[in-house]
């Protein structure tokens, strides 16, 4: 274990896992700017962790960074018996579809062993705990809508009673681990809530996902590949939204239910990409061409979910949340936000980043022109 910033133990805090990842990362930012409750930020650092993303918290007493894999369960007792957090906030995971899709046996671990093993870790603390904090205690685990499976164009939105079909091996070990979760509510009355968010985009995106890599491989003047014929659809949540949701379902939420999260923005890969270009022709124009003039369709993903989408009624009815930004206002701020920010962009590819660039893009096939 290799304890970054150490801090005085005591007082109200929450533990965060995955916190130099993308929505984690955004997280923890979002909270120290908000709330004056310590968090302490377990993360493994794998290629995803950065904690270049978290350079503006270097000194700040009120941010412990603690290097752990979930899976090892004596680190993770040592850290709740020192710092008695008042509730997990379980983001850590290995998140990208592809890589699943490539070498599937470290999802296995980290999403379901991991899990697994944070969950018996929080098991034991909250049998020592007293009956006033056992009962505050909450146990936050981020699922996706991707436990779902794929819709069909007319299908309705995904609710929270939509049985699992997950089809990629990323899905399937998050919907184990959501089955865990559930099972030890049920059956050791652990005071969990699972929430279901859809594909969330803005700053400190890891530039191996959609939007993030299509602003890059843009920058570059490099072929920017659209899977197949561009027409799978996601729904896209701004992160900062995704951080309010949390807030929300931690401080109102009802142990042992479940919330879906989106965006109300559904949209055809190509639509994305293209609004990706739009903005910057407008905020970082070219001399004679489009953005547009680099995208190419390649080889379409093996088990390409077709469409996602959220119907999210239950978290606006109950507990009164619903996303602040637009699509158009989220993605002018993400494109911004790497325009201004070039130096995390370096600071991120890393040599493991441009072997899987390198693995997955070289020699893509491109099927046709755009
Ligand atoms: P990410 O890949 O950017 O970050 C994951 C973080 O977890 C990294 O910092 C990594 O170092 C850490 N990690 C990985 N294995 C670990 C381990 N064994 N022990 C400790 N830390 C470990 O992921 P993200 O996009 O920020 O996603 C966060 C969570 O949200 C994940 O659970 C993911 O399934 C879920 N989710 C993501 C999205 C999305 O659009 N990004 C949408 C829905 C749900
Ligand atoms: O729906 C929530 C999920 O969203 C999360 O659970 C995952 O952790 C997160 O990675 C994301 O999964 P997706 O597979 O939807 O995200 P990704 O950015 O990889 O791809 C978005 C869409 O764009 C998808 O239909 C595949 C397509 N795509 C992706 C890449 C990387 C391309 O067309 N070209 C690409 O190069």
């Amino acid at each position: 274990m290799c304890v970054h910033y150490s801090l005085d133990e005591g007082g109200l805090m929450i533990l965060v896992t995955g916190g130099a990842g993308f929505i984690g990362a955004n997280f923890v930012l979002d909270w120290l700017q908000r709330r004056n409750e310590t968090v302490i930020n377990v993360d493994k650092l794998t290629y995803a962790g950065n904690l270049c993303t978290l350079k503006s918290l270097t000194g700040n007493p009120l941010h412990c960074f603690v290097q752990v894999d979930i899976s090892d369960r004596s680190a993770l007792d040592l850290l709740f018996s020192r710092y008695a957090p008042r509730a997990v906030i379980h983001f850590a995971a290995e998140s990208h579809v592809d890589r699943s899709i490539h070498s599937p046996e470290e999802f296995v671990q980290t999403n379901v062993v991991g899990t697994f093993t944070l969950l018996e870790a929080a098991r034991e603390y909250l049998d020592r705990l007293d009956d006033d904090a056992r009962a505050a205690f909450r146990f936050l685990h981020i699922s996706t809508d991707e436990v779902f499976g794929s819709l069909l164009p007319g299908d309705p939105h995904f609710c929270e009673m939509t049985p699992y079909a997950p089809n990629s091996p990323y899905s399937a070990t998050k919907a184990a681990s959501d089955h865990l979760v559930r099972a030890y509510h049920y059956t050791y009355g652990l005071p969990v809530i699972t929430m279901h968010c859809s594909n969330n985009y803005g700053p400190y995106h890891f530039p191996e996902k959609l939007i993030p890599l299509t602003i890059l491989k843009a920058l570059n003047s490099e072929s920017i590949p659209i899977y197949g014929d561009g027409q799978n659809v996601r729904d896209w949540l701004y992160v900062r939204d995704h951080c309010s949701a949390i807030r929300t379902v931690l401080s109102h939420g009802t142990p042992g239910q479940t919330y879906n999260v989106g965006g109300q923005n559904e949209k055809k890969n190509i639509e994305v990409v293209q609004a990706v270009c739009d903005l910057l022709d407008l905020l970082h124009p070219k001399a004679h061409s489009s953005y547009r003039d680099l995208i190419v369709s390649v080889s379409d993903r093996l088990g390409h979910d077709y469409r996602y989408a959220i119907d999210m009624r239950k978290i606006k009815i109950e507990l009164g949340w619903k996303p602040a930004e637009t699509f158009e206002s989220g993605l002018r701020k993400t494109v911004q936000w790497y325009l201004d920010n070039q130096h995390w962009v370096n600071e991120v590819q890393s040599g493991e980043y441009r072997k899987w660039i390198e693995f997955k893009y070289t020699n893509v096939r491109k099927s046709q022109g755009r």
